[in-house]
């Protein structure tokens, strides 16, 4: 999705309102950094969160896999943000240096909410599909 995208000879500026262009209400946000060479996070889906993801510096590869169907889209934006929906496993790799992948969720923390299991994720992706 495109965010809005004020630019200016001083220095551009975007915005993120909740419900604009995030379908969702902002309960937490979280941001990655400092991701060593060839280092991955994520690797795992949410039964309820979803997520929007921006590259607020630098960029980075999202692998997003909605059952069996990988798709890679590369953050390297700040005006850009991807968003994820509960049940769908997402790959955060190739981490450019000094980059920041910023990350708005729907949910409170809750490790009950992860999905780390594959095998588990395709089985429960394939269920919410029938
Ligand atoms: P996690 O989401 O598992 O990161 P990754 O999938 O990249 O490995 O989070 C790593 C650790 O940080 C884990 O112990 C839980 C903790 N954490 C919080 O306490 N609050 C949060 O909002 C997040 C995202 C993680």
């Amino acid at each position: 999705m495109d965010l809005p995208k004020i630019s200016d000879p001083r220095g551009n500026l975007s915005f993120i309102e909740a419900g604009r262009p995030i379908p969702f209400g902002i309960r937490r946000i979280y941001w990655i950094y400092n991701v060593p060479g060839g280092e991955c996070r994520g690797g795992h889906a949410y039964l309820k969160n979803r997520e929007f993801i921006v590259a607020l510096s630098g960029s980075f590869d999202v692998v997003i896999d909605n059952g069996g169907v990988m798709r890679t889209l590369t953050l390297n934006r700040p005006y850009l943000g991807l968003y994820v929906q509960n049940l769908v496993w997402r790959r955060l790799e190739n981490f450019s240096t000094n980059s920041v992948a910023l990350i708005l969720s729907s949910e409170d923390f809750c490790e009950d909410d992860y999905i780390r299991d594959y095998k588990a994720f395709l089985k429960l992706n394939k269920m919410e599909k029938r």
